[in-house]
This record gives structure tokens, C-alpha cells and sequence, in this order.
């Protein structure tokens, strides 16, 4: 399947908060959370969709690389269960990366669930690696959370 990326904005907060809520069932983001980070000039969200349903979110991943800072953040990412497994997930990372260096970041970290082996196996096959891990971050479910970084 050839999904497409799109750059996400503010029209797209229902669709990202729908599947955001469905994926991330104890600590998804509030839906002025993601408003803001849609709104912001220093996030770069991705809309992705099968082009012969365009209003469909297939999955969206957003970054946090505020200009000049030399560090970005990937804030989240989602894949539609219906479109996983496709390489989906490993696109939205690389646009993200490459958007990251683009906005001149030298290094790209992110935070995982250490009981989502899944996305950590994602993120390790484009290069990052674990640096630290916070205990208990994840609440309420009191799920450590594990600090990851790609060099540029
Ligand atoms: C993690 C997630 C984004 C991956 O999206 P995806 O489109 O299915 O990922 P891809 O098809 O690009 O797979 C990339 C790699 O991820 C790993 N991976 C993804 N799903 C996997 C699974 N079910 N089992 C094992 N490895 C898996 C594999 O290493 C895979 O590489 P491979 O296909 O070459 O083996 C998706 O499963 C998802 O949305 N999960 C729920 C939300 C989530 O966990 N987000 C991350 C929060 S930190």
C-alpha cells in the first residue's frame, strides 16, 4: 500500500485526537495539547493518508525542533491499526528526521513505554539508541519510560 504524507494543521485536530485516544488509551494528549502543538511554528506534524481515501488518517507523527535549539523531539507517532505492519511508521520517522536535520538539529530523542517493544524495535532500526530511562514516568499505569537519541 503507498500512503502519502502530508503536513498536518489545526483542521486536522479531530482526526489526530480520534485515533490518538483510540491508540494511547491511558495517557493520550488532550485535545488542547495537540491543538497547540498544531498551531506551533516550532512542531512539524504529518498527516498520512491511502490517496484514494484522502480524509482518512492512515497515521501522523509530529516533531518538536524549535529553530536554533540543535535538539528536536519526536512528540509522537500513530499508525492505524488497519495500515501497520506496511512501513508506515518507518516513514513518518524518517520525514521527521530529515525535518529535524532540515530545521538544523544535531541530535533527535524521544520517549518510549519499556512494554512497547514494537516502536523501540522502529526506533532502533533507524539508529537510535537507549541513553537513560525514568522510572515510573507513565502514569497511572506506572510504566518506566525509556530516553532514546539518534545523532544527525
Ligand atoms: C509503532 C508503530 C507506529 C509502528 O508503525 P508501523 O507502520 O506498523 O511500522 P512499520 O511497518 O514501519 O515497521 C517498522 C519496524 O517497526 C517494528 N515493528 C512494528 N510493528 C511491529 C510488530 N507488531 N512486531 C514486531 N516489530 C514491529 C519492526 O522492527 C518493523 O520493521 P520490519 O517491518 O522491517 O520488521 C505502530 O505499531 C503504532 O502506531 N503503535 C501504537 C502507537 C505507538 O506505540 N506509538 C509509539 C509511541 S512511542
Amino acid at each position: 500500500m503507498g500512503y502519502e504524507l502530508r503536513v498536518a494543521t489545526p483542521s486536522d485536530v479531530d482526526a489526530i485526537m480520534e485515533l490518538e485516544t483510540a491508540t494511547f488509551e491511558s495517557d493520550a494528549w488532550s485535545t488542547e495539547s495537540i491543538s497547540g502543538e498544531l498551531a506551533s511554528p516550532h512542531t512539524y506534524y504529518l498527516f498520512a493518508f491511502d490517496p484514494e481515501t484522502p480524509s482518512v488518517l492512515a497515521g501522523y507523527g509530529g516533531l518538536l525542533a524549535p529553530s536554533g535549539s540543535g535538539d528536536a523531539d519526536i512528540q509522537t507517532i500513530a499508525v492505524a491499526p488497519a495500515a501497520r505492519r506496511n512501513g508506515l511508521g518507518r516513514t513518518l520517522v524518517t520525514a521527521m528526521l530529515a525535518e529535524a536535520a532540515a530545521r538544523g538539529a544535531g541530535q533527535v530523542f524521544l520517549e518510549v513505554r519499556a512494554d512497547n517493544p514494537n516502536a523501540r524495535a522502529l526506533y532502533e532500526s533507524l539508529g537510535f539508541e537507549q541513553i537513560a530511562a525514568r522510572a515510573k514516568y507513565y502514569q497511572p499505569d506506572g510504566v518506566d519510560a525509556q530516553i532514546m537519541r539518534v545523532t544527525l
